[in-house]
């Protein structure tokens, strides 16, 4: 090689290095957002901007969620099943949180220089310093600790829960996706472009309680649906709102082009408020209408050949985990004493098309789970899936509501006692329980559920926690109340 030649390849080689930036990774959570809680789905709804990022965009059809809150957030941000992780709800007195040894996504980020932050809800724990976003990989976070607060005054039981950092961030009079949506632009003018972005957008919306702003009710005819459905409706138009702010803000920074923004909800819409059709049951229930939740893809990053397209292709929440590491460069491997190991599979290739069938052959959404009743989960093997135990039923009338009648009555059909099995990919709807006709299957998957009683007890108990013996201190809100009436850590201070 000549001297020249030479010159060149190093010159080609530093460019390479120079402009081989790493993907900017940005993840929008909506919580309680319904499969038809969207504009593409549901003519009721107002969604220009998840509208628009779904038509020019990849639709995950088959993206699994927990059933509810905190274990799908547990399950993101640790890239565990959520009975690995955890599955109950922190209360606001719980002395509980994600077990602290398991490394969270934004931690793993800083391996690569990522700067990360976080604007929204958490309720991964906070009795202890130790649990907050700022010491779990987040350089910076704004929000609030629990599941919900009031949306105009965060007040939240006998505290105001408004964080920001290290310390409490006094907030009254303006509703929360506001301040979320100023935030957004604090983060971005501060953020320097040097280091790749990891922002994690939980947004409030469009959780209860049920409170909108006035001019975005005022979008929606009026009596169009019951009260409550009319304010989850400019709830949901709130997100999108703050959610197309969020791709302003990047587009305007010129990071758009190499960052890939995923859009998804933490379970399926609420009993009563949200619409999940056509999918059976909702928050709460292992039915596809509470753990299949509406999901979407864009940004730059995403190959032009996926713009406009949806895959069937299976995505649990927890594999975004070795995915975002894969795309940092960054080891996904957690593993190590008193934990488990990472569950999440990099589903790349689902993304890009290049192989849609890089999937989990099965996918544990729920085990052993106790809350109430004993013995609830659910697992799908391939096509099928079996629920285990009877589904907690909030509000059976509003199960299965078509899109524009969301006040209406639903079918729900059988509960699961003590199973149910179901093809979900020719049965997306749940209406035909093959357990009796199909007894191979049935006990094929009993099987496998049953096989992960075999797992190491005192690790299981982390994540099978009753939710009715949550470890909870009874002088919580006493400590609150002298210390300024913010809700804060009190333990190990
Ligand atoms: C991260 O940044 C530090 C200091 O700027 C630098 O020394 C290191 O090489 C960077 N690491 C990576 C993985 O880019
Ligand atoms: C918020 O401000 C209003 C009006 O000033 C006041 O009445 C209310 O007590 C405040 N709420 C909280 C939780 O501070
Ligand atoms: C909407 O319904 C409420 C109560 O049901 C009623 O008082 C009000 O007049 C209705 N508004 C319109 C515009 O029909
Ligand atoms: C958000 O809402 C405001 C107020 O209606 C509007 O001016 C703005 O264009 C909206 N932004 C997006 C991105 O939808
Ligand atoms: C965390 O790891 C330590 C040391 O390996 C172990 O003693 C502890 O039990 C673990 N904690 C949890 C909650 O798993
Ligand atoms: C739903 O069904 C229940 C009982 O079948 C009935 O009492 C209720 O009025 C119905 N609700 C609506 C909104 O149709």
């Amino acid at each position: 090689m000549s001297i020249l030649q030479c010159l060149l390849v190093c010159v080609l080689c530093s460019c390479f290095v120079a402009t081989a930036k790493l993907p900017n990774i940005v993840f929008v959570l909506i919580d309680d957002l319904g499969f038809a809680d969207v504009g593409f789905r549901n003519p009721a709804i107002s969604s220009p901007n998840f509208d628009q990022l779904a038509k020019t965009g990849l639709v995950l059809n088959r993206h699994y969620v927990f059933k509810y809150c905190s274990p799908s957030r547990a399950s993101l941000l640790t890239g565990r099943w959520p009975h690995h992780a955890h599955q109950w709800n922190p209360l606001m007195d719980s002395t509980i949180g994600t077990n602290i040894n398991m490394t969270m996504l934004p931690a793993k980020l800083k391996a690569a220089n990522y700067s990360t932050h976080m604007v929204g809800k958490w309720h991964l724990g906070f009795f202890d310093p130790r649990y907050l976003p700022i010491n779990r990989g987040f350089d910076t976070s704004t929000g609030f600790f629990g599941c919900c607060e009031d949306h105009m005054n965060e007040k939240s039981g006998c505290s105001i829960d408004y964080w920001k950092n290290n310390a409490p961030d006094p907030r009254n009079g303006t509703y929360d996706a506001y301040n979320y949506r100023d935030d957004l632009t604090d983060v971005m003018s501060n953020y320097n472009t040097e280091n790749p972005l990891f922002l994690y957008l939980p947004l409030h919306n469009v959780h209860a309680p049920f409170q909108a702003p006035k001019e975005w009710l005022d979008i929606y005819p009026a009596n169009s649906t019951c009260e409550k459905r009319h304010t989850l409706q400019a709830m949901i138009s709130v997100a999108d709102n703050v959610t197309g702010h969020l791709v302003e803000l990047l587009k305007k920074k010129g990071i758009w082009d190499n960052t890939i923004m995923v859009i998804s909800a933490d379970n399926g819409g609420a009993p009563c408020a949200g619409s999940n059709y056509p999918l059976k049951g909702c928050k709460t229930t292992f039915f596809e209408g509470g753990v299949r939740s509406v999901a979407f893809v864009n940004g730059g990053l995403l190959p032009e050949s996926r713009r406009g397209q949806s895959t069937d292709g299976f995505i649990h929440i927890a594999d975004w985990y070795p995915t975002f590491c894969k795309l940092a460069g960054v080891d996904p491997d957690d593993s190590g004493t008193g934990k488990f190991p990472v569950d999440g599979l990099d589903v790349w290739p689902i993304i890009t098309g290049e192989n849609e069938k890089t999937q989990h052959e099965e996918i544990v959404l729920g085990y052993n789970f106790d809350f109430r009743r004993p013995g609830q989960g659910a697992i799908i093997v391939g096509n099928y899936k079996l629920v285990v135990g009877l589904q907690e039923i909030g509000c059976d009338s509003l199960m299965w509501s078509p899109l524009d009648y969301p006040c209406s009555n639903g079918t729900l059909g059988p509960d699961c006692d003590p199973y149910c099995l179901y093809d979900i990919v020719n049965d997306p709807t749940e209406m035909n329980d093959l357990s009796k006709k199909n007894p191979d299957m049935l006990k094929k998957l009993v099987e496998r559920y049953n096989s992960y009683s075999k797992e190491p007890r005192h690790m299981q108990d982390q994540g099978y926690h009753s939710e009715d013996d949550l470890p909870q201190d009874p002088n919580a809100c006493k400590y609150m109340a002298d210390n300024g009436g913010y809700w804060r850590p009190w333990k190990n201070i």
